[in-house]
């Protein structure tokens, strides 16, 4: 429960920290990380750029496997949880207010770029595809991450946004094959597209259900909350 006197960023700190504290954040967060650290491949000595870093729960995981982080997101007291995350397990993260549109960044500024969870509230999600593909050096490589289409937790998410949640109103959700299309609409070549998490939102189903999700995702992206595309730049 928020304390009555709790500021903004407390209580989204708070809400991140109680999904990441149930058994069911645990879980499924363990299969996301999962998925996008296999799609990513390593990344020790590169420089990856998170973009919607949120709490910086991502950009601190490919710190740990020693890669030189930054961080993007349009929401000020997001970037704020994240240097805190920074600062209490004591990584290096350069940390940036900015928006997927218009990245403020050179071209060919890094070796890997992942956005998870946040094309999904990008307005023109083709605008913020070339400019991922824009500072993303030749040869490197591009993992997007959304909330699958059909998908439960798409479903009920879109169910809040039709009851006024404004986080949802707009969101729109994708298939494998659009997220594809999006990528290769860039001229990023696709290396890996993957589904994960095909279990409902309850933390019963996915202590039952977690350990049958390699199972799902060699048949299927339908079905999976989370849907992967990992792409290349080709070097010229
Ligand atoms: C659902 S959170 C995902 C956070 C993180 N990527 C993760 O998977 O835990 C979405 C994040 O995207 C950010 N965001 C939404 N629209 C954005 C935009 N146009 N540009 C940059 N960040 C944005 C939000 O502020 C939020 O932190």
């Amino acid at each position: 429960m928020r304390p009555p006197d709790a500021s903004p960023l407390e209580a989204l700190a708070a809400s991140y920290g109680r999904w990441r504290r149930s058994r069911l954040g645990r879980i499924t967060d363990s299969l996301e990380e999962r998925l996008i650290v296999d799609l990513v491949g390593p990344v020790e000595g590169l420089s990856v750029l998170d973009l919607g870093c949120g709490d910086g729960a991502l950009a601190s995981r490919f710190a740990h496997l020693g890669a030189r982080v930054t961080g993007l997101d349009a929401d000020s007291r997001m970037l704020t949880a994240a240097r805190r995350r920074a600062e209490m397990e004591q990584i290096k993260l350069a940390l940036v207010l900015g928006r997927l549109e218009a990245l403020p960044f050179p071209d060919a500024s890094f070796d890997r770029v992942v956005a998870v969870t946040v094309l999904c509230f990008v307005r023109d999600a083709d605008r913020a595809v070339g400019e991922m593909a824009r500072v993303l050096r030749p040869g490197g490589r591009v993992l997007v991450g959304e909330l699958g289409r059909f998908s439960l937790w798409a479903a009920i998410r879109r169910i809040r946004g039709w009851l006024g949640a404004t986080t949802w109103k707009f969101a729109r959700f994708r298939t494998a094959g659009e997220l594809r299309a999006l990528v290769e609409a860039h001229g990023l070549v696709v290396h890996g597209l993957r589904g994960s998490i095909y279990y409902p939102p309850w933390e019963r189903a996915a202590s039952l259900l977690a350990r049958c999700d390699p199972w799902f995702a060699r048949w299927t992206t339908v079905g999976a909350a989370l849907i992967a595309v990992a792409a290349d730049k080709p070097t010229r």
